[in-house]
């Protein structure tokens, strides 16, 4: 079956077409638009423009990749839009546009969940087709949402822990704004943090001895803006490059904090459940720190470890096709009344 994914839940605009068939999974095309030069400006995203710029973007993005599959419109099987959770006004675009042009073709349509779709990225590897269907564990850490789940064997997605407050790309995101990186503050973040020393300054790890599976990400930042508050009270006299180096000292004592308490929640995760097999995903999870902590832990554990490719871990639609392709094959459909669901969570 061939199947039009479309993905418009923030701030990427997002289209992809994935084949589905006995042999797995294809991607025949694949577009995506970030709108980082929209938002730069306010520092974070503003939804009226969010919204703007998907109007103005997905027809592009689906014609595109229409037309680089070489496909006529009507020889998709299905086409499935994000649903949520999200940006109300962001979702409707995709959704409204997916439901509209299901129904002008006659196919069906289904209205796929974010974090779903997120935690079905890492198979999207040769490597995470071949364990597709075996018990796992999956960490996603995205800008909206880090949480913990299990997978069983018919794909049944269980949280088994989740954020009680920030999620771990938000303490990115607000930490780069403290730290006057632009934005999106994650990745200016961690490549400040390749410059400096993880053990410059000494951060808190939340929650990390208390049982349960549950992260708590507010009180980091805090602690970064106390520290910060006091270095700039004491070091007005400060050359630029020592300013530059304590930054990089800073980012990268922040960043190994996040990476810590996520690695230490995980292990605890997989002692739980028993998994042998880790899946990591979300666009935190393209960051290199938190990749090579969580192989090592792995490989100490004897547990498989499946990263979503670095192209698949921000917003994508690849993600969101794909699932579209595994839920209609065991029956699920949605219907044109469908709303979308901007509320956090697995819905
Ligand atoms: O999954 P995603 O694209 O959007 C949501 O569904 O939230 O994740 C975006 C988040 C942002 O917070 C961004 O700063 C963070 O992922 N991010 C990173 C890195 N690349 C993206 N955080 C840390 N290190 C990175 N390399
Ligand atoms: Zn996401």
């Amino acid at each position: 079956m061939i199947v039009l994914g479309i993905e418009t839940s923030c701030d990427d605009t997002a289209a992809a077409i994935v084949q589905h068939d006995s042999t797995g999974l294809r991607v025949l095309a694949a577009a995506r638009a970030t709108q980082d030069d929209t938002h730069r400006p306010y520092g974070g995203i503003v939804p009226e423009l969010a919204t703007r710029d998907h109007v103005n973007r997905l027809p592009h993005a689906v014609r595109d990749c229409l037309q680089h599959a070489a496909l006529r419109p009507e020889q998709l099987d299905l086409v499935a839009a994000t649903r949520g959770p999200g940006l109300s006004v962001a979702l409707l675009i995709g959704h409204t546009f997916g439901k509209v042009l299901a129904a002008a073709l006659g196919k069906p349509f289904l209205g796929v969940n974010h974090l779903r779709g997120h935690i079905i990225s890492p198979y999207l590897t040769p490597q995470g087709a071949a364990c597709l269907g075996q018990p796992a564990v999956c960490l996603l850490v995205s800008g909206g949402h880090t949480l913990l789940a299990r997978l069983d064997a018919q794909l049944r997605i269980t949280q088994i822990g989740a954020t009680r407050d920030d999620a771990a790309g938000e303490a990115f995101d607000k930490a780069a704004r403290l730290l006057g990186l632009p934005h999106p503050g994650g990745p200016h973040l961690a490549a400040a943090a390749m410059q400096g020393r993880p053990d410059a300054f000494s951060f808190p790890r939340p929650m990390l001895n208390e049982p349960g599976l549950d992260f708590s990400f507010s009180g980091l930042k805090t602690a970064l803006r106390v520290t910060l508050e006091r270095l700039r009270s004491t070091s007005s006299g400060l050359s630029s490059s020592a300013a530059q180096l304590s930054v990089a000292d800073l980012a990268a004592s922040y960043q190994q904090a996040i990476v810590d308490t996520l690695v230490g929640k995980t292990r605890h995760a997989l002692q739980i459940t028993g998994a042998a097999i880790l899946t990591l995903a979300g666009g935190v999870a393209a960051n290199t720190c938190l990749r090579a902590a969580l192989a090592d832990m792995c490989q100490s554990l004897g547990v498989q470890f499946l990263p979503a490719a670095p192209e698949h871990c921000t917003d994508n639609a690849v993600m969101i096709a794909a699932t579209g392709a595994l839920l209609h094959q065991v029956g699920h459909t949605s219907t044109l009344e469908e709303q979308v669901e901007p509320r956090p969570g697995l819905h």
